[in-house]
């Protein structure tokens, strides 16, 4: 097993459709150097052949600026079946450049699971462990692993947690949630005290670690070494900053909604950069602007949310946005 240590041990989960370069390296970016340890591509899928460098390297992105200062490690995640065609691709995206490589037996979309990839080999774990050796035997620089707690239940768990350890990896990741649970609240955070209680490998908790009091209770109540943070990072893209500052018994950083529409149009910037269509980047902003109210981050009552949704330009948008007014944030 290769060392790994994520320091601060935080890390952004990888969110499909979300994580892209674009959004990860504002967010880590953003909440500053010493706030997050990690961070990982989207799951990256594999069938029967490697995946081509340039790809990988695409989907890496330019490192973020606290990556260049070595202040955080970026992987790649890979998703699949065939532990040839993963272990190979795993050495290209040490070529590319990535920190380590997470392997993804959590995704639990039926076009994934039907495929018998992501969360569906928890149901056989043998080939589960065959997929972690045979990439940590090919792969120049540490492997991770990222599981859900089941399918439909838990019962496996202690077990696939040491299959992974046995087979080298170096960290694991556990979303406290079955594929059955999809994404009901709340998880069940007595999984990861268990899978903690039976490994040595260090352990990332992972499920509803949604604001900095609950970083803190993870931490607290189940011992975990590290903590993931999913959706939390889109409904505040501050958390980590928010999080470091609470440990460090210093007042939060509010965010007026200038400073949010200012961060929107370097989130958009980035995605035109990197390729995106404004058709293309208007939904993101959308989909960003709309966990941001959930979030409380943005003060948008009902109809106004409707109404900017329906929006067609960035521009437009960007400037309904910024016509909000500070004093209606709801606070928390
Ligand atoms: C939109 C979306 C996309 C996701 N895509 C991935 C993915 O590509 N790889 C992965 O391992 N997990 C993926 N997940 C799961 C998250 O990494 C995380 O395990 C889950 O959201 C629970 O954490 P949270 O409660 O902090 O959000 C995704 C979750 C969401 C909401």
């Amino acid at each position: 097993m290769s060392a790994l240590r994520f320091d601060p041990p935080l890390y952004l989960a990888p969110m499909e459709g979300v994580t892209d370069a674009s959004f990860r390296s504002l967010v880590l970016e953003e909440n500053g150097p010493g706030t997050v340890g990690a961070a990982c591509t989207e799951f990256l899928r594999v069938t029967d052949h490697p995946l081509p460098l340039e790809f990988l390297r695409k989907e890496l992105g330019p490192p973020p600026q606290q990556d260049r200062a070595g202040l955080v490690q970026v992987g790649i995640q890979l998703m699949g079946n065939k532990p040839d065609a993963i272990a190979e691709t795993s050495v290209l995206a040490a070529e590319a450049g990535a920190a380590f490589v997470d392997l993804n037996f959590g995704c639990p979309a039926p076009r994934v699971f039907q495929h018998c990839a992501g969360s569906a080999l928890l149901a056989d774990p043998q080939l589960l462990e065959r997929v972690v050796r045979t990439v940590v035997e090919a792969c120049p620089i540490p492997v991770t692993a990222k599981i859900r707690s089941g399918i439909e239940h838990d019962r496996d768990l202690e077990d696939i947690a040491k299959r992974v350890e046995q087979a080298g990896a170096s960290v694991l990741s556990v979303h406290a949630r079955l594929r059955a649970d999809r994404y009901s609240d709340p998880s069940d955070w007595e999984r990861l005290r268990r899978v903690r209680k039976v490994v040595s490998l260090p352990i990332y908790g992972n499920g509803d670690a949604n604001s900095p009091e609950n970083i803190a209770r993870m931490f607290a109540e189940t011992g975990c070494d590290g903590v993931m943070v999913g959706r939390g990072a889109m409904a505040n893209p501050w958390i980590f900053r928010d999080y470091a500052r609470r440990l460090a018994e210093l007042p939060k950083i509010e965010m007026g909604v200038a400073q949010i529409v200012s961060w929107m149009g370097d989130y958009e910037r980035r995605m035109l950069e990197r390729g995106a269509t404004p058709h293309q980047a208007l939904g993101r902003l959308k989909q960003a602007f709309k966990a941001l109210v959930k979030g409380a981050m943005l003060p948008a009552a009902e109809e106004q949310r409707k109404e900017f949704l329906r929006l067609q330009a960035g521009d437009d948008f960007l400037q309904a946005i910024a016509g909000l007014s500070d004093s209606s944030v709801p606070q928390s």
